[in-house]
């Protein structure tokens, strides 16, 4: 589907869409189409129960005096309270609703209405930028689909006096909607296909943007002392891989950067401490933290962010067999700490402790932020609706909850203590992987993390186990893979790193 923008004219084919507030006020696109139409629109809201509410359409089939097929009267509710996510969500449920009609165009005639916060631009640009984030669809393994199986919308056009303005702002959202789509489609892959060196491989691409990617391989990790990664991959026969990223986008390229660390676990079995069969295959996308930094890294060059930014990834499979990792075994992590390895079910943990180690020892970040699917205890407390957030840092904290807010991506912050990261000790190492207690176990797992932050590091740790996969559409993420962290994270380095 392509996404367009144009001056205003009455459309010829396709679906014209004109907004509608509360109350059923017509602004003077409506006005214009119910005149062209000689009052079909009046008569249509005559005959139903439309109010011109935030989530409602009305369809009126072959209007007589339009050569369009449709009219869609769009809600928006109270003009006042109309912001850049509803926009968005407009953009997104209009591509469901007309994909399901056979309809292969749209045009989406945009004008201010009263009370109306955002500019016209601005509404043209979350229109556009929603349809793009729901138009993703993962359908490369479906050889057999008919026609009428696949969406039928092929041109999306925003018509709006200023289309240039609205063309030139809708480019770096279309970036980051793009690496949104590129995190998915990472996330959608099946483990017999995205496994760590060919994860590495998608990263490497990001060399045409512009990003330095290094990769390392199981013999430079040993070299570093990276025994806490290494021993969770060691039962796989796919070799362990450790990505490096960086963006250097600041006018000062030396100046401290931003990063990102993320769990790579291509699949998690459990390992020797092995899960249920029932559901394993949702363990394919134990990798959504690294697609969420890969998809940062990719949006913040793509759209050329002055930042400079590091993204570390931690890519591994976690299995058993002969040569796995066994509960009781010690390792040794490349902060020299020593780990009790417990439950070798709890790896997402190991894997980071090593990446985190090697992006402070290596880059000096003053901000370092890990994304991972880390915890079944964070889905237990927060469901499907908030990922969870844990920092050492008030501010950091904060602006992570606005920019949740603001991209619909919401996080909720959670608690760290002392005595929760007491849990941890071991009797045998400097401490455990497990806390041996079902209680707190998203906490405990990020007081793990925090034991492998340097001082002066601002860090955060988003447990995003109930938010990289969806099991139903919402308006701008069709079901599956979310692309959970990339518009979160882009949006933060916009708001808070950027320079002007
Ligand atoms: N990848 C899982 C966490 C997970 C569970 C993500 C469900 C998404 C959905 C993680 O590696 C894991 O297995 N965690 C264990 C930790 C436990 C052994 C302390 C868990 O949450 O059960
Ligand atoms: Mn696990
Ligand atoms: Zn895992």
């Amino acid at each position: 589907m392509k996404v367009a923008f144009a001056k205003p004219e009455i459309p010829t084919a396709g679906t014209i869409v004109a907004l509608v507030a509360e109350g059923r006020k017509l602004g003077k696109v409506a006005h214009q189409l119910d005149k062209a139409t000689k009052g079909a629109i009046a008569r249509a809201l005559e005959a139903s129960r439309f109010k011109g509410g935030a989530e409602e359409f009305l369809t009126l089939l072959a209007p007589a005096g339009l050569e369009a097929a449709r009219i869609i009267l769009a809600g928006i509710g109270a003009p006042a309270k109309y912001d850049a996510l509803a926009a968005q969500s407009l953009g997104g449920r209009l591509v469901s609703a007309l994909n399901g009609t056979g309809e292969k165009e749209a045009a989406v005639w945009i004008e201010t209405l009263p009370e109306l916060k955002l500019s016209e631009v601005e509404l043209a640009v979350n229109v556009a930028y929603g349809a793009r984030l729901r138009s993703y669809r993962f359908d490369k393994y479906k050889t057999k689909e008919k026609p009428e199986q696949k969406p039928s919308l092929k041109r999306f056009n925003v018509l709006t006096a200023d289309a240039n303005t609205a063309r030139k702002d809708f480019d770096p959202k279309e970036k980051t909607a793009e690496s949104v789509n590129f995190a998915r489609d990472l996330v959608s892959e099946p483990a017999n296909v995205i496994y760590p060196e060919t994860l590495a491989a998608e990263a490497r691409k990001l060399g045409e943007l512009g990003i330095k990617v290094e990769v390392l391989g199981e013999k430079e990790m040993q070299r570093h002392g990276m025994g806490a990664l290494l021993g969770v991959g060691q039962g796989s026969d796919r070799e362990s891989q450790l990505v490096v990223m960086q963006w250097h986008g600041a006018g000062d390229a030396k100046a401290r950067p931003i990063a990102f660390v993320g769990k790579g676990v291509t699949f998690d079995t459990g390992g020797i401490s092995i899960k249920p069969a029932a559901g394993m295959e949702d363990m394919k996308w134990d990798m959504a933290g690294s697609a969420a930094v890969i998809g940062t890294m990719r949006a913040l060059a793509a759209r050329k962010a002055k930042v400079n930014a590091i993204g570390v990834v931690g890519l591994v499979e976690n299995m058993p067999s002969g040569s796995a990792q066994r509960p009781g075994d010690i390792v040794t992590s490349m902060s020299g700490q020593t780990i009790e390895v417990l439950n070798t079910d709890a790896e997402g943990r190991l894997v980071l402790a090593d990446a985190m180690w090697y992006c402070q020892e290596n880059f000096k970040p003053k901000v370092m932020i890990d994304l991972a699917t880390l915890t079944g205890a964070i889905l237990i407390a927060l469901g499907t609706v908030y990922g969870g957030m844990y920092a050492n840092d008030d501010a950091l904290a904060d602006h992570l909850l606005a920019s949740g807010k603001a991209t619909g991506e919401l996080l909720w912050r959670m608690p760290l203590a002392p005595a929760y990261n007491k849990m941890m000790d071991s009797p045998a190492a400097d401490m455990k992987n497990i806390s041996g207690s079902r209680n707190a176990g998203s906490i405990t797992a990020a007081e793990f993390l925090q034991r492998f932050v340097q001082r002066g590091v601002h860090w955060a740790h988003l447990d995003i186990a109930g938010m990289a996969w969806s099991d139903k559409d919402s308006a701008t993420t069709p079901r599956g893979a979310t692309g959970y962290g990339v518009r979160l994270l882009d949006h933060l380095v916009a708001t808070q790193y950027e320079e002007a």
